[in-house]
Protein backbone atom coordinates (compact mmCIF):
# COMPACT_ATOMS: atom_id res chain seq x y z
CA UNK A 1 0.00 0.00 0.00
CA UNK A 2 0.96 3.95 -0.64
CA UNK A 3 -0.68 6.59 0.70
CA UNK A 4 -0.50 10.50 0.46
CA UNK A 5 -1.12 12.46 3.75
CA UNK A 6 -1.48 16.39 3.08
CA UNK A 7 -0.35 18.03 6.79
CA UNK A 8 1.41 15.20 8.04
CA UNK A 9 4.30 16.96 9.55
CA UNK A 10 1.96 17.57 12.94
CA UNK A 11 -0.87 16.94 14.54
CA UNK A 12 -3.91 14.84 13.13
CA UNK A 13 -1.72 14.22 10.36
CA UNK A 14 1.48 13.27 11.32
CA UNK A 15 -1.01 10.82 13.73
CA UNK A 16 -2.27 9.24 10.59
CA UNK A 17 0.73 8.88 8.83
CA UNK A 18 2.31 6.90 11.41
CA UNK A 19 -0.91 4.92 11.76
CA UNK A 20 -0.81 4.04 8.27
CA UNK A 21 3.20 2.78 8.13
CA UNK A 22 2.55 1.04 11.13
CA UNK A 23 -0.48 -1.04 8.75
CA UNK A 24 1.90 -1.48 6.56
CA UNK A 25 1.72 1.39 4.23
CA UNK A 26 4.71 3.43 2.67
CA UNK A 27 3.80 7.07 3.40
CA UNK A 28 4.33 10.44 1.78
CA UNK A 29 4.43 12.82 4.66
CA UNK A 30 3.37 16.32 2.60
CA UNK A 31 4.01 19.66 4.94
CA UNK A 32 3.47 23.08 4.29
CA UNK A 33 6.32 25.04 6.39
CA UNK A 34 7.47 22.44 9.29
CA UNK A 35 10.25 20.78 7.50
CA UNK A 36 12.02 19.56 10.10
CA UNK A 37 9.11 18.26 12.25
CA UNK A 38 7.56 16.04 8.42
CA UNK A 39 11.72 14.88 8.80
CA UNK A 40 10.92 13.81 12.53
CA UNK A 41 7.61 12.16 11.51
CA UNK A 42 9.72 10.02 8.81
CA UNK A 43 12.33 9.01 10.83
CA UNK A 44 9.44 7.89 13.33
CA UNK A 45 8.11 5.60 10.46
CA UNK A 46 11.78 4.42 9.27
CA UNK A 47 12.85 3.80 13.13
CA UNK A 48 9.88 1.41 13.34
CA UNK A 49 10.59 -0.26 9.95
CA UNK A 50 8.54 1.52 7.55
CA UNK A 51 9.05 3.34 4.56
CA UNK A 52 8.64 7.39 4.22
CA UNK A 53 9.39 10.28 2.42
CA UNK A 54 8.79 13.97 3.09
CA UNK A 55 7.89 16.82 0.42
CA UNK A 56 6.61 20.56 1.09
CA UNK A 57 3.69 22.05 -0.55
CA UNK A 58 1.38 24.71 0.28
CA UNK A 59 -1.97 23.46 -1.28
CA UNK A 60 -3.35 26.79 -1.42
CA UNK A 61 -0.53 27.53 -4.60
CA UNK A 62 -1.54 25.79 -7.72
CA UNK A 63 1.88 25.00 -8.68
CA UNK A 64 2.80 23.47 -6.05
CA UNK A 65 -0.66 21.29 -5.65
CA UNK A 66 0.91 20.28 -9.49
CA UNK A 67 4.45 19.53 -8.32
CA UNK A 68 3.16 17.61 -5.22
CA UNK A 69 1.38 15.38 -7.24
CA UNK A 70 3.48 14.82 -10.03
CA UNK A 71 6.51 13.90 -7.67
CA UNK A 72 3.81 11.09 -6.07
CA UNK A 73 2.72 10.17 -9.51
CA UNK A 74 6.12 10.00 -10.88
CA UNK A 75 7.17 8.01 -7.58
CA UNK A 76 4.52 5.88 -7.41
CA UNK A 77 1.53 4.29 -10.43
CA UNK A 78 -0.36 3.14 -8.10
CA UNK A 79 -1.85 5.59 -5.00
CA UNK A 80 -3.74 2.73 -3.03
CA UNK A 81 -4.63 6.00 -0.55
CA UNK A 82 -4.53 9.87 -0.03
CA UNK A 83 -5.50 11.52 3.01
CA UNK A 84 -6.92 15.10 2.90
CA UNK A 85 -5.60 16.61 5.90
CA UNK A 86 -4.30 19.63 5.63
CA UNK A 87 -6.17 22.70 6.82
CA UNK A 88 -5.55 25.69 9.40
CA UNK A 89 -8.44 27.08 11.39
CA UNK A 90 -7.20 31.10 11.20
CA UNK A 91 -9.87 33.27 13.80
CA UNK A 92 -11.37 36.25 12.58
CA UNK A 93 -15.08 38.05 13.31
CA UNK A 94 -17.24 37.78 9.93
CA UNK A 95 -17.16 41.54 9.72
CA UNK A 96 -13.73 41.09 9.26
CA UNK A 97 -13.77 38.72 6.44
CA UNK A 98 -12.70 40.41 3.13
CA UNK A 99 -12.58 38.22 0.00
CA UNK A 100 -9.13 37.35 0.24
CA UNK A 101 -9.43 35.82 3.54
CA UNK A 102 -12.18 33.33 2.01
CA UNK A 103 -10.64 32.64 -1.08
CA UNK A 104 -7.27 31.82 0.96
CA UNK A 105 -9.21 29.20 3.23
CA UNK A 106 -11.09 27.48 0.28
CA UNK A 107 -7.57 27.20 -1.74
CA UNK A 108 -6.17 25.64 1.21
CA UNK A 109 -8.86 23.65 2.71
CA UNK A 110 -10.83 22.53 -0.84
CA UNK A 111 -9.65 23.81 -4.16
CA UNK A 112 -6.05 22.24 -3.29
CA UNK A 113 -7.40 19.37 -1.77
CA UNK A 114 -9.82 18.58 -4.93
CA UNK A 115 -6.98 19.30 -7.55
CA UNK A 116 -4.77 17.00 -5.88
CA UNK A 117 -7.64 14.34 -6.31
CA UNK A 118 -7.89 15.18 -9.78
CA UNK A 119 -4.28 15.37 -10.63
CA UNK A 120 -3.81 11.89 -8.56
CA UNK A 121 -6.80 10.23 -10.41
CA UNK A 122 -4.89 7.84 -12.43
CA UNK A 123 -2.56 6.65 -9.81
CA UNK A 124 -6.12 6.40 -7.40
CA UNK A 125 -7.91 4.46 -9.55
CA UNK A 126 -5.08 1.91 -10.89
CA UNK A 127 -5.51 0.57 -6.70
CA UNK A 128 -8.84 -0.36 -7.41
CA UNK A 129 -10.04 0.27 -5.09
CA UNK A 130 -8.46 3.91 -4.40
CA UNK A 131 -9.48 5.02 -1.18
CA UNK A 132 -9.87 8.58 -0.23
CA UNK A 133 -10.23 10.42 2.98
CA UNK A 134 -11.01 14.29 3.57
CA UNK A 135 -10.86 15.76 6.96
CA UNK A 136 -13.73 17.62 7.68
CA UNK A 137 -14.57 19.19 10.99
CA UNK A 138 -17.53 19.33 13.34
CA UNK A 139 -17.78 23.01 12.29
CA UNK A 140 -19.15 22.11 9.25
CA UNK A 141 -22.67 20.89 10.64
CA UNK A 142 -22.34 23.03 13.47
CA UNK A 143 -21.11 26.63 12.41
CA UNK A 144 -18.24 28.46 13.70
CA UNK A 145 -18.08 31.77 15.71
CA UNK A 146 -14.91 32.80 15.16
CA UNK A 147 -14.63 31.45 11.60
CA UNK A 148 -16.83 31.69 9.15
CA UNK A 149 -14.70 31.18 5.70
CA UNK A 150 -13.64 27.81 8.18
CA UNK A 151 -16.70 26.50 8.36
CA UNK A 152 -17.73 26.91 4.89
CA UNK A 153 -14.44 25.62 3.74
CA UNK A 154 -15.46 22.79 5.59
CA UNK A 155 -18.92 22.49 4.39
CA UNK A 156 -18.04 22.53 0.73
CA UNK A 157 -15.21 19.14 1.70
CA UNK A 158 -18.17 17.37 2.51
CA UNK A 159 -20.30 18.28 -0.50
CA UNK A 160 -16.91 17.38 -2.48
CA UNK A 161 -16.85 14.01 -0.90
CA UNK A 162 -20.17 12.84 -1.24
CA UNK A 163 -19.81 13.73 -4.97
CA UNK A 164 -16.63 12.08 -5.45
CA UNK A 165 -18.25 8.81 -3.76
CA UNK A 166 -20.94 8.96 -6.28
CA UNK A 167 -18.45 9.83 -9.67
CA UNK A 168 -15.62 7.37 -8.77
CA UNK A 169 -16.82 4.87 -7.59
CA UNK A 170 -16.53 1.62 -7.84
CA UNK A 171 -12.67 1.82 -8.50
CA UNK A 172 -12.39 4.64 -5.53
CA UNK A 173 -13.83 5.16 -2.12
CA UNK A 174 -14.42 8.55 -0.39
CA UNK A 175 -15.13 8.77 2.50
CA UNK A 176 -14.96 11.94 5.30
CA UNK A 177 -13.66 12.33 8.72
CA UNK A 178 -15.07 14.98 11.28
CA UNK A 179 -13.08 15.81 13.96
CA UNK A 180 -14.24 17.85 17.04
CA UNK A 181 -12.19 19.18 19.40
CA UNK A 182 -8.68 17.79 18.82
CA UNK A 183 -5.36 18.20 21.29
CA UNK A 184 -3.00 19.90 18.38
CA UNK A 185 -1.63 23.33 17.68
CA UNK A 186 -5.14 24.52 15.96
CA UNK A 187 -6.62 24.30 20.01
CA UNK A 188 -3.13 26.32 21.12
CA UNK A 189 -4.17 29.56 21.33
CA UNK A 190 -7.05 28.39 23.84
CA UNK A 191 -7.16 30.17 27.51
CA UNK A 192 -7.73 27.65 30.55
CA UNK A 193 -11.21 28.82 30.77
CA UNK A 194 -11.93 27.85 27.11
CA UNK A 195 -10.16 24.54 26.97
CA UNK A 196 -12.23 23.56 30.16
CA UNK A 197 -15.90 25.09 28.07
CA UNK A 198 -14.43 23.40 25.61
CA UNK A 199 -14.92 20.06 27.86
CA UNK A 200 -18.06 20.94 30.11
CA UNK A 201 -19.40 21.02 26.38
CA UNK A 202 -18.12 17.04 25.59
CA UNK A 203 -19.86 13.69 26.96
CA UNK A 204 -17.05 12.04 27.07
CA UNK A 205 -15.35 14.86 29.22
CA UNK A 206 -12.39 15.57 27.30
CA UNK A 207 -10.68 17.48 24.60
CA UNK A 208 -9.33 13.89 21.99
CA UNK A 209 -6.08 13.27 20.75
CA UNK A 210 -4.82 12.97 17.30
CA UNK A 211 -4.82 9.62 17.11
CA UNK A 212 -8.36 9.02 17.95
CA UNK A 213 -8.93 10.73 14.57
CA UNK A 214 -6.16 8.90 13.14
CA UNK A 215 -7.77 5.21 14.00
CA UNK A 216 -11.04 6.78 12.13
CA UNK A 217 -9.38 7.74 9.12
CA UNK A 218 -6.90 4.62 8.95
CA UNK A 219 -10.35 2.27 9.57
CA UNK A 220 -12.11 4.32 6.48
CA UNK A 221 -9.27 3.27 4.05
CA UNK A 222 -8.58 0.47 5.13
CA UNK A 223 -10.00 -3.13 3.61
CA UNK A 224 -12.06 -3.48 6.63
CA UNK A 225 -14.39 -1.02 5.30
CA UNK A 226 -14.68 -1.76 1.53
CA UNK A 227 -18.16 -1.35 1.40
CA UNK A 228 -17.78 2.17 2.56
CA UNK A 229 -18.06 5.04 0.56
CA UNK A 230 -19.61 8.11 0.95
CA UNK A 231 -20.37 8.46 4.61
CA UNK A 232 -18.89 11.30 7.58
CA UNK A 233 -17.68 9.47 10.20
CA UNK A 234 -17.83 11.74 13.66
CA UNK A 235 -14.96 11.76 15.75
CA UNK A 236 -16.21 14.86 18.39
CA UNK A 237 -16.55 12.69 21.91
CA UNK A 238 -20.53 13.08 21.68
CA UNK A 239 -20.41 17.44 21.37
CA UNK A 240 -22.24 16.57 18.07
CA UNK A 241 -24.93 13.87 18.32
CA UNK A 242 -26.73 12.86 15.08
N1 LIG B 1 -7.54 20.03 15.96
C1 LIG B 1 -8.85 20.20 15.87
O1 LIG B 1 -9.51 20.51 16.89
C2 LIG B 1 -9.56 19.99 14.56
C3 LIG B 1 -10.96 19.92 14.59
C4 LIG B 1 -11.64 19.72 13.38
C5 LIG B 1 -10.94 19.63 12.20
N2 LIG B 1 -9.58 19.72 12.19
C6 LIG B 1 -8.91 19.60 10.90
O2 LIG B 1 -7.94 18.60 10.97
C7 LIG B 1 -6.89 18.87 10.04
C8 LIG B 1 -5.56 18.76 10.75
O3 LIG B 1 -5.53 19.74 11.76
P1 LIG B 1 -4.61 19.65 13.06
O4 LIG B 1 -5.48 19.95 14.21
O5 LIG B 1 -3.80 18.44 13.03
O6 LIG B 1 -3.76 20.97 12.83
P2 LIG B 1 -2.18 21.25 12.85
O7 LIG B 1 -1.57 20.50 13.97
O8 LIG B 1 -2.06 22.73 12.81
O9 LIG B 1 -1.67 20.61 11.46
C9 LIG B 1 -2.07 21.17 10.24
C10 LIG B 1 -1.26 20.52 9.15
O10 LIG B 1 -1.70 21.04 7.89
C11 LIG B 1 -0.60 21.59 7.19
N3 LIG B 1 -1.06 22.77 6.44
C12 LIG B 1 -1.73 23.83 6.90
N4 LIG B 1 -1.98 24.68 5.89
C13 LIG B 1 -1.44 24.14 4.78
C14 LIG B 1 -1.35 24.54 3.43
N5 LIG B 1 -1.85 25.69 2.99
N6 LIG B 1 -0.73 23.72 2.55
C15 LIG B 1 -0.19 22.56 2.97
N7 LIG B 1 -0.23 22.12 4.22
C16 LIG B 1 -0.85 22.92 5.12
C17 LIG B 1 0.41 21.97 8.26
O11 LIG B 1 1.72 21.99 7.68
P3 LIG B 1 2.92 22.83 8.40
O12 LIG B 1 2.64 22.76 9.88
O13 LIG B 1 4.13 22.07 7.99
O14 LIG B 1 2.86 24.21 7.88
C18 LIG B 1 0.23 20.81 9.24
O15 LIG B 1 0.96 19.70 8.80
C19 LIG B 1 -7.17 20.26 9.48
O16 LIG B 1 -7.78 20.16 8.22
C20 LIG B 1 -8.14 20.86 10.50
O17 LIG B 1 -8.94 21.83 9.92
C21 LIG B 1 -8.86 19.89 13.34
Amino acid sequence: MRALVTGASVGIGRATAVRLARDGAEVAVQYRSHAREAESACREIRDAGGTAFAIAADLARAEDVERLARTVAERWPVLDILVLNAGSYPRAPFRELGPEAFERCFRENVFGSAELVRRLLPQLEAAHPGRIAFVSSVLAFDGSRHGAHYAAAKAALLGLGRSLARELAPRVRVNTVAPGAIDTAILADDTPELRAERERRIPLGRIGRPEEVADAIAFVVSDRASYLTGTTIHVNGGSRIG
